[in-house]
């Protein structure tokens, strides 16, 4: 499948609109995108020009926290969520940023089986950190290092 991945523009944001509502419990404002696309890494992956995916971060110094991430009902389980990652990491890498962090709800295994499968490791959590529903967070993180170290 071949798929590209490219800054995501302010023209984006209706599609991902629709996207974020079908995916999650309590989805994101538009406001929020355009923040994420001031702040500069915010990218969406597409297959034959359609959106299918995005994923968006902030760095702080040599971290970065992914802020959030999906893909297309359609097009979950064919790697690419994993590909949307592991693109945002070696992107950072390239600015000498080495330690990611994200928050996820505690029931969201699909998300914590893929951070997993990437090197992510659970450090923490936040007491109903989540509304509706309320719930946990889990915060994972990874430093490259332990990602070589993985193989
Ligand atoms: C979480 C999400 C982004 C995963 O995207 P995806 O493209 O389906 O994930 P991938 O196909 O790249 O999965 C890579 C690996 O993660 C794990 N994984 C991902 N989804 C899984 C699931 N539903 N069940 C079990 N394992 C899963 C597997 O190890 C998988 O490798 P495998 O398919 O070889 O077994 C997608 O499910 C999604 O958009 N969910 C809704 C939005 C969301 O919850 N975002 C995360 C917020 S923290």
């Amino acid at each position: 499948m071949k798929t590209e991945i490219r800054e995501m523009k302010m023209e984006d944001i209706p599609t991902i609109m629709i996207m974020e509502k079908e995916l999650f419990s309590t989805a994101w404002e538009e406001e929020m995108f355009i923040e994420e696309i001031e702040k500069q890494y915010a990218f969406v992956m597409e297959i034959k020009d359609n959106i299918i995916g995005y994923i968006c971060g902030w760095k702080l110094l040599d971290e970065l926290n992914i802020t959030n991430i999906a893909v297309a009902t359609d097009f979950q389980r064919k790697g690419l969520g994993k590909e949307l990652v592991q693109f945002l990491i070696s992107k950072l890498m390239d600015e000498k940023c080495f330690k990611f962090f994200l928050e996820l709800r505690e029931s969201n295994l699909a998300a914590k089986l893929l951070y997993e499968n990437i090197g992510f490791r659970m450090i923490g959590l936040r007491k109903n950190y989540y509304h509706s529903p309320q719930e946990n967070a889990l915060v994972m993180g990874v430093k490259i290092i332990d990602i070589f170290k993985k193989g």
